[in-house]
């Protein structure tokens, strides 16, 4: 019976324990979670999402605070085109998260950055183009071309000197997705190092609809596998999606893949950003409790615990503060349905806001709780303790375990 360790990631010269640890906005992959996975010899990675806020509350940096203060005359004007980013900013935010995060490395392994395309914040180009080249000065390893995924987006860093040289992947959850990708970049010369296939019980937004359940990870890679070996393109797949133990990686692995990409177990490790409250509302979720909505207001369905805070809360619009989300155009569906709400209760202290939520400032909060499909797992991969919260797991442990487990086996850590 193989482990995941008989295997190895090649991602051109470089061999690696073939696991990746997924992006997790906003800062719940954090650098400590990705800087276990490269110190094992795999793939961590850090996220840009909301960057200045996590600049702020870890370098001690106020981006937030003084984007707030020029905006203020706007906070109670339902139109936010005027609200944009300042570039500059932008680059030193991206930069000393990136950097500071680079630095602290060690071992074999590498850090990517997941960057999130449908940030498109009130000028996507412009803003998305910052964000890679920004990373790419600050030595990241590698990007991830994540949800939203902009197809022109490797044009955009195609001048960058480290173009060639920095791992560049993308994330589909189909075969046309690949395609088009494929097609639209052709002119490059640059194909992605990794694609990672994203399957419909993964965590955060999914690249399906709300017939999810009609699709299976295996039958994508699958499809995806032999359409490459017809086109003679040699691109490392890496699955992602409810891949639990150690026996679920080494079967992908068997099929296709070369690499998996895992999140959902380590949600309730110490590395973790989440607050601890919320980890233990993980471990404490059944099946039941997790859902997919479609209340992002990127237009992405997106899996969550059911007694998700975020849902249905009517709060004013963030976006003088924050403003990831808005369009080219200064739109957010939020806005759209906030606004709507306030017009039909005109004297109401407090709304509701049922089909949208403020995802900018509830992922800031901690208080949008995505994950993956089996969350509802997790109480097993730990111990219970007596006063019936659950023994918080480290990321050491649960890279190990991947690595090492046979037989469907989930290894309990030692009893604190
Ligand atoms: C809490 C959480 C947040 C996530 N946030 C993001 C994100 O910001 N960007 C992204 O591309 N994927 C995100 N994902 C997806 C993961 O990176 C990963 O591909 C997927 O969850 C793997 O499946 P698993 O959770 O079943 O292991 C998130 C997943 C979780 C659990």
């Amino acid at each position: 019976m193989k482990r995941l360790d008989d295997f190895r990631l090649k991602l051109g010269k470089d061999e690696l324990v073939p696991i990746m640890i997924g992006g997790m906005g906003v800062d719940i992959s954090t650098a400590e979670l990705a800087l276990v996975a490269a110190r094992l010899g795999g793939i961590g990675h850090i996220s840009d999402a909301m960057v200045h806020d996590v600049s702020d509350r870890r370098f001690d940096t106020s981006y937030i605070k003084e984007k707030t203060r020029q905006y203020k005359y706007n906070i109670n004007n339902s139109d936010k085109s005027e609200v944009k980013f300042d570039l500059a900013h932008l680059a030193e935010a991206t930069r000393l998260h990136v950097g500071k995060t680079m630095e602290a490395k060690q071992g074999k392994g590498m850090i990517f950055v997941n960057c999130m395309e449908k940030l498109t914040m009130n000028a996507p180009k412009e803003t998305l183009k910052v964000r890679l080249e920004a990373a790419l000065d600050a030595g990241i390893d590698g990007i991830t071309m994540s949800a939203g995924l902009h197809l022109g987006s490797f044009a955009l860093i195609a001048d960058h000197p480290r173009f060639r040289e920095a791992k560049l992947g993308i994330i589909v959850s189909s075969l046309r997705a690949l395609q088009l990708f494929l097609r639209k970049n052709a002119k490059l010369n640059r194909l992605p190092d990794y694609v990672i296939v994203e399957g419909p019980l993964a965590g955060g937004h999914l690249g399906f609809g709300l017939d999810w359940a009609e699709y299976d990870l295996q039958t994508i890679i699958t499809e995806i596998h032999h359409w490459l070996k017809e086109e003679k393109l040699d691109i490392p797949l890496i699955a992602a999606g409810g891949i639990f133990t150690g026996s679920d990686a080494v079967s992908f692995l068997e099929n296709g893949a070369a690499g998996v990409q895992v999140a959902t177990r380590f949600t309730v490790t110490k590395e973790c950003g989440l607050p601890d409250k919320v980890k233990q509302e993980y471990f404490k979720a059944s099946e039941e409790d997790i859902q997919v909505n479609q209340i992002s207001p990127t237009g992405y369905p997106m899996r969550m615990l059911k007694n998700t805070p975020a849902i249905g809360d009517g709060i004013r619009p963030g976006c003088e503060s924050y403003g990831y989300l808005l369009d080219g155009n200064g739109n957010c569906a939020y806005i759209t349905s906030y606004n709507r709400e306030v017009a039909a209760h005109p004297d109401a202290k407090k709304i509701s806001v049922m089909d949208k939520t403020c995802l900018c400032t509830h992922m800031r909060n901690f208080n949008c709780w995505t994950c993956g499909h089996l969350t509802y797992k997790l109480k097993d991969t730990t111990n219970k303790l007596e006063d019936g919260s659950y023994q918080i797991l480290t990321a050491e442990h649960v890279f190990k375990d991947y690595q090492f487990s046979t037989d469907n086996q989930i290894a309990l850590p030692e009893k604190e």
